[in-house]
């Protein structure tokens, strides 16, 4: 069953496409715009507690599936548990990865416009208004945008094609490396702006006033979409480890490495927010608005902004890659379909769908579910509750109804130590009682059931 599969060929290549998946808008984006709309130091409290109790224990359950059956989601439920309704878990993952990659690849868009916009030194224009006016009407107008969307998924379309080690494994390896070392660079820059400790506060002071259900709900949701958890990207990625890796450390770097781009995120918005009297609480455009002019305040400033905006857009990339993946790996294991078919159909869904999210900014923002626009409702409903509801099925799947004799396979392979053993103790813990519990109760809260 498992030899006729493709895998990653190296233990650095394991992590590098993990991290991969992981690092991405999320992080960089996503965290930042966040947090600064939840009150901070409150928001990166609770989202760090959402890593460690539920995040590790539930990437450890999908890496336990995947690697076991050697399938894709939807397969992997129905090798496991035939014939129960657990399989649904495989149709919520689908579902999901189909959502966010739509709007996935709009941002992914806009960080394409702006390679070009950085290397034509934003039309010299420095002015934090000026920059705020830029992408208002950038966002808005209708058909840049769009196409931006377009073209990202052709470029996910060109690595998925080629296949899970010649494209997936070996782009990671790069650049991973690479936007590490460049978010450290403007780390530094920031911490040097005169609003540098305002910004910190705002960040690492946690103003426990400022926790409200909504902000526990946002930052549960922001763990599993950084970790990109609850929808099976990671059973896909299981599927092509081989029996050596260590499933327990992956996760642990992961989640450790994941977290601090995050942060590294942060340190670099925030006091730069404060320095030029921006506004936290923004919403998607922050950053977009926010790093041009710390790029603006830099020696060098073309060179710095180009290498960044290239560096976000590949990353974006190894995200996308994953979740297509989900969908790819499932119509070619479930429906038969050929690589390059079935990469077509995953493709040409996202674009439909994200063209849509595209306008939701300018023609269709009149178009509004529940007061959200396109974009927003996606974003909701995938990161706040699908994927934790995702996490919670598959908590359970793996606490309760797997047998125990596949979790000490896939968890302890021949090295009965007591660490081992206790920490086997401590994943089944929380996927048993705590993660579960956790998520259902943020649940009622957070969507004022309770
Ligand atoms: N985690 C990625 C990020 O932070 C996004 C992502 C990739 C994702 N694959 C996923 C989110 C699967 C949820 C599920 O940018």
């Amino acid at each position: 069953m498992r030899n006729d599969k493709a895998q990653f060929s190296t233990r650095i290549g394991v992590v590098a496409v993990t991290v991969g998946s992981a690092v991405g808008l999320g992080n960089i984006w996503r965290f930042p715009f966040e947090a600064g709309m939840h009150g901070g130091g409150a928001f990166l409290l609770l989202n760090l507690l959402f890593v460690f109790l539920i995040g590790i224990p539930v990437i450890c359950a999908e890496f336990i599936i995947g690697r076991n059956t050697g399938s894709n989601v939807r397969t992997a439920f129905r090798k496991l548990a035939p014939g129960e309704p657990w399989g649904a878990v495989g149709y919520i993952g689908l579902l999901s990865s189909v959502l966010i990659i739509s709007f996935y690849s709009v941002v992914a868009g806009w960080t394409m416009e702006y390679i070009f916009r950085s290397a034509s030194g934003f039309s010299g224009v420095h002015s934090v208004a000026g920059l705020h006016d830029q992408f208002d009407s950038f966002a808005t107008s209708d058909w840049r945008p769009a196409l931006w969307t377009v073209i990202f998924l052709l470029c996910n379309y060109l690595i998925l094609v080629r296949g899970v080690e010649k494209g997936i494994e070996k782009v990671s390896n790069v650049l991973m490396p690479a936007l590490f070392l460049i978010l450290i660079i403007f780390a530094v820059r920031s911490l040097t702006m005169p609003a540098a400790r305002e910004g910190l506060e705002f960040l690492f002071r946690p103003d426990f006033q400022k926790i409200t259900p909504s902000v526990v709900l946002g930052a549960m949701g922001q763990a599993f979409f950084s970790l990109s958890l609850g929808l099976g990207g990671l059973i896909t990625y299981a599927s092509y480890f081989n029996r050596r890796t260590s499933l327990v450390r992956t996760a642990g770097i992961t989640a450790g490495l994941d977290m601090l781009v995050a942060v590294l995120a942060g340190v670099i918005i925030f006091p730069a927010v404060f320095t030029f009297g921006m506004e936290p609480a923004a919403g998607p455009e922050l950053v977009f608005e926010v790093l041009p002019s710390i790029f603006c305040n830099m020696t060098g400033s073309i060179f710095w902004s180009t290498l960044f905006f290239i560096l976000l857009f590949l990353a974006s990339l190894t995200s996308t890659i994953s979740m297509s993946e989900i969908q790819i790996a499932y119509l070619m294991e479930e429906k038969g379909m050929g690589r390059r078919k079935a990469t077509n159909v995953a493709v040409l869904i996202a674009a439909g769908l994200g063209v849509l999210c595209a306008l939701s900014f300018g023609s269709l923002s009149g178009l509004r579910v529940f007061g959200m626009t396109l974009f927003g409702l996606f974003d909701y409903l995938a990161s706040n509750i699908l994927l934790p509801l995702g996490g919670m099925l598959i908590s359970l799947f793996v606490g309760w109804r797997l047998k125990r004799e596949i979790v000490d396979n896939e968890l302890l392979y021949g090295r009965k130590t007591i660490f081992r053993r206790m920490v086997i103790c401590a994943i089944m813990f929380s996927l048993r009682y705590v993660a579960p519990a956790c998520i259902l109760l943020v649940f009622l809260f957070g969507l004022g059931i309770f």
